[in-house]
């Protein structure tokens, strides 16, 4: 008994929060996608302030002064809102004619609800209204109430005699109360000095007589503030187009998605059979229906077995039924059958019995040799040394071979989203509706296989909103497989090149592609331990949400960066046209590299041509390379493609073709770092309104600084160490 016991506490106490996250504040428990303190611990957008100024701490919504006195995962939140009162005082003539206040969530994604809130008001010489906003629109509502004496009030109905109820309208997210009195209160001040008005909880709130005479007993005199009920949902999109549309679809595994009722979004549910929390990744765990038999329906001489989202009933060797409490149950058979046809049973059994014994033989040696190949697939694969790795860090980044089967109907044809040096790409759907994209290595050398794993593993730690965001990944079949999120509008290749999509991109696009894939790569480089240079920089690599939103994506040939190494010596890999020629010279990988590459996406972006043409003139097939010749020409304004020169500003342009120039030096240490790359970019994003060149002297200076780098670009040396590289790269591509 102590076993179950135990094990059935443990699963009482599944996880509410990421790990290494505060499940409470105070005493409130904060569920994920609620959290508070580290950015990792919440949603965005949905994260929670724990005050410690009060003992025991008290969670906040973000940065509002709403209380949360308890969140429900079904898409509500109990907080407390201010009463606001009006209180006359005959004989200092004290008397304040109108009260006005106000509430407001505006920007987070919690509306009031109207199913669990009334507006109250409470007085005997009262009018209030409340005006929500909603879609900018105001809604008035309200009631007024006159009322003589005590004696017509009567405890615990509001209906109007000294105390009136209405409903809200649906989806406010501020409202304005409003509250003032007829006749000043001079007909009732003998038992009714105040009147009150607020939203509340309407499960919460009785009415009693004394609450007119000012004791107002239901709430806290200090806080002056009472109970309401607030909506939640994810915002912004609907089940039907969240799983396709959302690229931080909240849903986990064994999980179901449902619209939240006002419209606000939608929620997630764990399926039936399963529990937890829905908002992880890793999702929902299965219920073991059978550690309790309140949990199943299973006689008690029938065999419980727990099954993923189920259960099933069965009975012990010697009896028959269903071994369901109201079905059939365990029986023994019936005894009296007459000796032929207890012959002809027993033959049949049998026969049966042999039929079954050698089909379960054949199926267990079947089933272990499945499971001894996926056991040598997963050892292949590195995946103890993973399992190892993600001990440590709590991710839970494992599906099955069969998950991905089934999410990519076979690896079909039709879902192919691309092809690599090192995988195939797929598009598929995991059963809780989720899109992802499915990368399917090339079978992967032994060697490398640490490598390879490290790289999951910190790739999988990776939060950075311009870095495709890895999944999981499945270990246990033939070649590793990696899912990631999908990114819906394809490759910047694709918008730049391809035939009925060129000159599509605006300038400012452009710039901000440019500004969020340099954030990514400067992260990559200095904010994370180790680095990881990515090693293939292209505008193939680059993927494209709806909105133009970069996300830098293929880290196959990524290398990480042992801290004690500024640079690692490699076999030279990576995309002609991009490829950096003083590491393709030397094989000495560095940070460079990255910024080699990053250079000639940024003149890819400016001229709207492809990194290698080899149908063009000898001197135009490298774009890299033509590029700087013809900024030592002075000759640029011809390749800039059209688009590009209508819509930039004319110093923009300018700066940016001089930051691509430093970025394709020859040498690696003249190339600025990724960081530099960046930080330049986003100020010349904001060139034309803060002229801050003009302002801030150290900048200027750094500007002329740059100045002589660019005539650094134009030297002899220069020139001729690149036609040299450029004639083995092509005959290397051939
Ligand atoms: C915590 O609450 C106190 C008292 O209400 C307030 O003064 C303080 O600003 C709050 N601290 C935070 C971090 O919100
Ligand atoms: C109303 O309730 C209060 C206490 O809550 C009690 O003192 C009072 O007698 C009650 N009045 C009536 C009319 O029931
Ligand atoms: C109520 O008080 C206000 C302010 O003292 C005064 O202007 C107003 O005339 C009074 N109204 C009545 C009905 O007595
Ligand atoms: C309340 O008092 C005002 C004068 O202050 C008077 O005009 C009015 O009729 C009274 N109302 C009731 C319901 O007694
Ligand atoms: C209101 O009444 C209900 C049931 O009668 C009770 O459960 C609840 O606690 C009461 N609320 C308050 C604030 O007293
Ligand atoms: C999702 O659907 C809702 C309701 O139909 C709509 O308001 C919203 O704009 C849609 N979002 C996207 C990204 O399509
Ligand atoms: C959530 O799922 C459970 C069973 O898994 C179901 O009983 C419940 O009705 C669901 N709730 C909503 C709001 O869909
Ligand atoms: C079985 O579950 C029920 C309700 O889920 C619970 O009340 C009961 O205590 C549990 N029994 C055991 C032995 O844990
Ligand atoms: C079995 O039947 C009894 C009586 O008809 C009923 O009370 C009980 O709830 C049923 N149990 C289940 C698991 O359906």
């Amino acid at each position: 008994m102590a076993l179950p016991v135990l094990l059935l506490q443990f699963l009482l106490s599944l996880p509410i929060s990421k790990a290494g996250c505060e499940e409470k504040c105070g005493d409130i428990p904060i569920p994920y996608p609620f959290g508070f303190g580290n950015p990792n611990c919440y949603r965005k957008r949905y994260d929670v302030t724990c005050n410690h100024t009060f003992t025991p701490p008290k969670p906040f919504i973000s940065n509002t002064n709403y209380e949360i006195l308890n969140i429900s995962p079904l898409g509500q939140l109990h907080t407390k809102t201010f009463v606001t009162y009006d209180c006359y005082d005959q004989e200092k003539d004290r008397s304040i004619n109108r009260v006005r206040s106000s509430f407001g969530l505006v920007d987070l994604p919690y509306t009031f609800s109207d199913t669990k809130n009334k507006f109250t008001a409470i007085g005997c010489d009262t009018v209030s209204y409340i005006t929500g906003t909603r879609d900018g629109r105001g809604f008035t509502t309200g009631c007024s109430m006159v009322c003589s004496d005590q004696q017509s009030l009567g405890n615990g109905s509001c209906s109007g005699m000294g105390c009136c109820q209405t409903s809200i309208q649906k989806g406010f997210k501020m409202f304005v109360v409003e509250l003032y009195s007829l006749y000043n209160h001079t007909n009732v001040s003998n038992f009714n000095p105040c009147s009150y008005a607020f939203m509340v909880d309407s499960e919460w709130f009785n009415f009693s007589v004394p609450d007119i005479l000012g004791y107002m007993g239901f709430y806290n005199r200090n806080e002056k503030m009472v109970p309401a009920v607030l909506d939640w949902a994810i915002e912004k999109y609907t089940c039907e187009n969240a799983s396709s549309s959302d690229p931080n679809y909240a849903c986990g595994k064994n999980s179901e998605c449902f619209n939240s009722p006002n419209g606000l979004g939608y929620l997630c549910n764990c399926s039936q059979g399963y529990q937890g929390n829905p908002y992880f990744d890793h999702g929902c765990q299965d219920i073991d229906e059978c550690m309790n038999s309140t949990m199943n329906d299973c006689s008690s001489s029938g065999v419980c077995t727990n099954t993923p989202g189920s259960y099933t009933c069965s009975c012990p060797p010697g009896t028959r039924g269903d071994g369901r409490e109201n079905g059939s149950g365990c029986a023994s058979p019936p005894r009296n059958l007459s000796q032929l046809i207890q012959v002809f049973l027993g033959i049949g059994f049998g026969i049966l019995f042999l039929l079954f014994v050698s089909s379960w033989l054949y199926w267990g040696i079947q089933h272990r040799r499945q499971k001894k190949r996926k056991e040598n697939f997963f050892q292949q694969n590195g995946g103890l040394l993973l399992r190892q790795l993600l001990s440590s860090h709590d991710a839970n980044v494992e599906f099955t071979e069969e998950e991905l089967e089934k999410a990519t109907h076979n690896y079909d044809k039709s879902l192919i989203l691309g092809r690599g040096g090192y995988g195939t790409v797929y598009k598929g759907t995991l059963p809780n509706n989720k899109i992802v994209a499915i990368k399917k290595s090339k079978i992967v050398d032994e060697s490398q296989v640490e490598q390879f794993i490290n790289e999951v593993v910190i790739l999988s730690q990776i939060e950075h909103e311009n870095v495709v965001k890895l999944l999981g990944c499945c270990l246990d079949s033939e070649v590793p497989l990696l899912v990631y999120e999908f990114i819906t509008n394809g490759t910047l290749f694709h918008h730049i090149h391809d035939e009925g999509h060129k000159s599509s991109i605006s300038w400012d696009n452009r710039l901000r592609i440019a500004t969020e894939t340099a954030k990514a790569i400067a992260h990559l480089h200095s904010a994370v331990t180790p680095p990881i240079i990515h090693r293939d920089i292209k505008s193939a690599n680059i993927l494209l949400d709806d909105f133009f939103k970069a996300k830098v994506s293929d880290f196959g040939a990524s290398r990480l960066v042992p801290l004690d190494h500024t640079q690692l010596t490699t076999l030279v890999q990576g995309t002609l046209g991009y490829l950096d020629p003083e590491y393709f010279q030397t094989s000495h990988l560095t940070e460079k590299s990255d910024v080699y590459s990053f250079g000639v996406v940024l003149v890819e972006l400016l001229t709207g041509r492809k990194a290698l043409e080899l149908d063009r003139p000898e001197r135009e097939k490298n774009l890299a390379i033509h590029f700087m010749n013809l900024m030592k020409e002075d000759d640029i304004l011809n390749i800039l493609e059209d688009r590009v020169l209508h819509e930039a500003d004319k110093d923009q342009l300018c700066e940016v073709t001089k930051l691509a120039c430093r970025c394709l030096s020859m040498k690696g240490e003249e190339r600025p770092t990724m960081k530099e790359v960046d930080r330049e970019l986003e100020g010349f994003r904001g060139f034309d309104n803060h002229p801050w060149v003009e302002h801030n002297h150290e900048e200027a200076e750094y500007l002329l600084g740059e100045q002589s780098n660019l005539q650094r670009c134009s030297t002899a040396e220069y020139d001729s160490s690149l036609r040299g590289h450029v004639a083995i790269s092509l005959n290397n591509g051939r």
